[in-house]
């Protein structure tokens, strides 16, 4: 295990009105409490986000949102800033998920301005990056990982690259049951570690976490934890029940 702290974040997307997210972290509060030795975040869709930061103002459990827009204000009908998610206590939030880069058509470009819009409001940004089953089959995996990550930290410093979390999610092991191999997953994780040293230094990348995510349970969490490079994961599925969340938070 590397000495990097590991994190799991429970990524809720489009589930859970206001009245069932907070009957769902008084539940998980329960079972998490007094946890060491893990960073623990859960990022709720945004009509719940001040409610659950209110519940958790004081605990260590983060909270992240799912997206956020690159400006402060604006006429933008439908986004929520930056300025906005830190003024309800929300620390975290989910860069470039791959349904939003799927269905919303959100694009390197608008990444590389959320990840500065991200760090410099003091949000720490959790990034995703990943292959299709289509660009895996084809050999491009890592020219596609290399493509998302060098454009959308483009505007970062080996200075804040510590302070932002890699996501691996291989889009065909999302929602599909299919994980990706303990090995395959480290493979790509380690990719990773390698091109950000590249980009910024091997200190820099040492530091970062890299998660993986697709199709996590409690049953496969350990395996995947064991491998040097993954350093968490990110959890869609599973994280919607708190005990399964509990339990994958509690895999060591
Ligand atoms: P599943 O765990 O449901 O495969 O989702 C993974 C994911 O997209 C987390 O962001």
């Amino acid at each position: 295990m590397s000495k990097r702290i590991p994190v799991i974040a429970g990524n809720w997307k489009m589930n859970k009105t206001s009245t069932e997210a907070k009957q769902y972290v008084s539940e998980l509060s329960g079972m998490v409490a007094g946890k060491q030795g893990v960073e623990i975040v859960l990022c709720p869709p945004a009509t719940s986000l001040a409610a659950v930061s209110e519940m958790l103002g004081g605990s260590d459990i983060i909270v992240a949102a799912q997206n956020m827009h690159f400006e402060n204000s604006g006429a933008y009908t439908g986004e929520i800033s930056p300025a906005m998610l830190k003024d309800i206590g929300v620390t975290d939030v989910i860069l470039g998920h791959s349904e939003r880069r799927q269905y919303f058509c959100e694009r390197d470009e608008d990444l590389e301005k959320k990840a500065v819009a991200a760090i410099e409001a003091g949000l720490r940004p959790i990034l995703c990056v990943g292959e299709t089953d289509a660009e895996r089959e084809a050999g491009e995996t890592e020219e596609k990982l290399r493509r998302q990550i060098s454009t959308d930290l483009s505007g970062i410093t080996a200075e804040q690259l510590p302070g932002i979390i890699i996501a691996y999610e291989p889009i065909w092991a999302i929602g599909t049951g299919k994980t990706a191999t303990p090995q395959i997953a480290q493979e790509a994780c380690s990719f990773i570690r390698g091109l950000l040293a590249e980009l910024f230094g091997e200190e820099a990348a040492a530091a970062v976490r890299i998660l993986y995510g697709g199709s996590v349970k409690p049953g496969n969490i350990g395996e995947l934890m064991a491998e040097q490079d993954i350093d968490g994961a990110l959890v869609g599925g599973a994280c919607l029940s708190a005990a399964d969340f509990a339990q994958i938070v509690d895999f060591q």
